[in-house]
């Protein structure tokens, strides 16, 4: 079985029928639910919280992968650690102490990740390596589905794939934003081995035609 993982983001989904969007693309293949909270904050839209994970848990079989587009963040990370949240990202821009936001999502039982935004810096990642599970780097900038892949996301995906090597850890390389059938394998030749993708999947009539396209590029 591939190590690549895609993570279908439900902020593209019907939202009036999110428990059968759900099991239809697991049915189609998802690896992950990839959730995304915005809080009008810290990005200029809103989309769901701890109670809409908590209702979708019962409904999912496979990870939920919860990204954090809010601040303050902690209250809001223990709220989905308790909702039934598998991962759980921020930016660390977002939170006041880094460090201790990821102790609180790895001591609530949960995988722990940051988010790089795409004029943020890895520099953190020097410090806190050791407790992060999980980098997802940005290819839009958070708030919407449907934005373009910005194209530098690919060198910083290439800067963390190195980092994550040299670390000798088990951390997954995520990318979120404008990923479709016919960049993916871009984004995974650079290093990446998990993808996030809204709008190509659940603008489609056949979930599973694009989930099954997109691996077909990974494997080539
Ligand atoms: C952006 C979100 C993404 C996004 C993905 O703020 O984090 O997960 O909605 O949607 P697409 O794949 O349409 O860019
Ligand atoms: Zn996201």
């Amino acid at each position: 079985m591939s190590t690549y993982r895609i993570a279908p983001s439900l902020s593209s989904a019907d939202f009036a029928r999110l428990g059968q969007e759900v099991a239809d693309v697991i049915e189609a293949g998802a690896d992950w639910i990839h959730f995304d909270v915005m809080d009008n904050h810290y990005v200029p839209n809103l989309s769901f919280g701890p109670m809409v994970c908590r209702a979708l848990r019962p409904h999912s079989t496979v990870p939920i992968d919860v990204h954090l587009m809010v601040q303050p963040v902690d209250a809001l990370a223990q709220a989905f650690a308790e909702a039934g949240a598998d991962f759980i990202s921020f930016h660390p821009d977002a939170s006041t102490h880094v460090d201790r936001t990821l102790q609180l999502i790895q001591g609530a039982g949960c995988k722990a990740g940051l988010v790089f935004n795409p004029a943020a810096s890895l520099g953190v990642l020097e410090w806190v390596i050791d407790r992060v599970d999980l980098i997802l780097i940005m290819s839009v900038n958070p708030g919407f589905g449907g934005q373009s892949f910005i194209a530098s996301a690919l060198r910083k995906i290439e800067r963390a794939r190195r980092l994550i090597d040299s670390s000798g850890r088990d951390i997954r390389l995520q990318v979120d934003g404008g990923i479709k059938v016919d960049n993916i394998r871009r984004a995974a030749a650079a290093g990446a081995d998990t993808f996030v993708a809204g709008s190509a999947i659940f603008g489609q009539p056949d979930y599973k035609a694009v989930i099954d396209a997109m691996r077909r590029e990974l494997v080539q």
